[in-house]
């Protein structure tokens, strides 16, 4: 695996599932496989879980790693071909994109939507570029429209917890206050699917996601209705796609907050969230703290999905 930025990267996914649980048994078997190696991890944005997570599973792997901020302490990046830049931008990305490919073997890169720009979000331009000019395995540590090493860390959740083969997965849209990517439910979508369970989404109208990563999944505007017999119940907020609306928040309506109610719809399902999630706006202090909320163990999966998904990037150098 050469990069690792949506599902179809890491191949069949029964097998990256149990090679996933292979390292959580042990994930101190390959630590070897990292020696005289360097991780560096880009971010252009925030991050506690996939800092931490992808930091460990790297020393896990027995790698150095380093770590860049790019709005703290580096040169303000321009990322526009063709820009005079005369302005507060000191160094063009198409520099610093190969200097960073230097001091290093393989790159991991924060970059969100801007969510001003459907076509600059949907063509990924900061993470291709990684991918095009550093010439080092690029792996996504959540990109403008996806962010896979949730989704890994989501499904490998779902089928250590799952009672049936084919669990009813929700995922619902629910209220916040500021426009958010639609990185993580898309990438949920693709993933869920992919690995063939019953996947409903649920949100307001005006919310739909690109049917690129929603095919194969129901939609179902009656959140109530869509939680009945659900297995699993995955939280998550959006800002609008659709072309009028692109990046805005049209609804910060808290009727679609999950609480004990719509969860007794389900069928005793667990509820989940990537986190951080904002309590008594996307859920309840009283689901995330009951005993069928599980996203500390899915954040703790975080760190076994990276370790996956850099140990093929790993196996790959030449
Ligand atoms: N879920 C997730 O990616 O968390 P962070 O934004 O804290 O990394």
């Amino acid at each position: 695996m050469k990069k690792f930025t949506c599902v179809g990267d890491i191949g069949p996914l029964d097998m990256a599932v149990a090679e996933a649980l292979q390292i959580k048994k042990d994930r101190f078997t390959y630590s070897d496989l990292g020696r005289n190696k360097t991780l560096l991890m880009i971010f252009f944005n925030s991050s506690l879980r996939t800092r931490l997570s992808t930091q460990k599973a790297a020393m896990n792997l027995g790698m150095n790693v380093m770590v860049l901020d790019v709005n703290q302490g580096a040169w303000k990046l321009e990322t526009e071909r063709g820009v005079i830049m005369d302005g507060d931008k000191a160094e063009h990305l198409l520099e610093a994109i190969p200097v960073m490919g230097c001091y290093c073997d393989i790159i991991g890169v924060r970059s969100f939507a801007g969510l001003k720009s459907k076509a600059e979000d949907y063509e990924e331009r900061v993470i291709e570029q990684f991918i095009r000019y550093s010439g080092r395995p690029v792996f996504s540590m959540e990109a403008a429209t996806r962010h896979p090493l949730q989704s890994y860390a989501d499904l490998i959740t779902i089928e250590e917890y799952k009672t049936k083969e084919r669990p009813k997965v929700v995922m619902t849209w629910a209220p916040h206050p500021k426009a958010l990517p639609q990185a993580v439910p898309n990438s949920f979508a693709e993933w869920m699917t992919a690995a063939g369970y019953d996947l409903v989404i649920t949100h307001p109208h005006g919310y739909e996601l690109d049917p690129a990563f929603t095919a194969g999944a129901r939609i179902e505007y009656n959140q109530d209705k869509a939680f009945e017999g659900a297995d699993f119940v995955y939280a998550k907020n959006w800002s609008a796609y659709n072309d009028a609306d692109y990046g805005k928040v049209l609804s910060t309506d808290r009727s679609w907050t999950v609480d004990a109610r719509k969860m007794a719809l389900t069928d005793n399902a667990y509820f989940m969230h990537c986190l951080p999630v904002r309590r008594n706006m996307i859920v309840t202090d009283e689901v995330i703290e009951s005993d069928r909320s599980i996203v500390i163990p899915e954040a703790a999966n975080r760190e076994i999905s990276a370790q996956a998904v850099i140990k093929r990037l790993l196996e790959s150098l030449d």
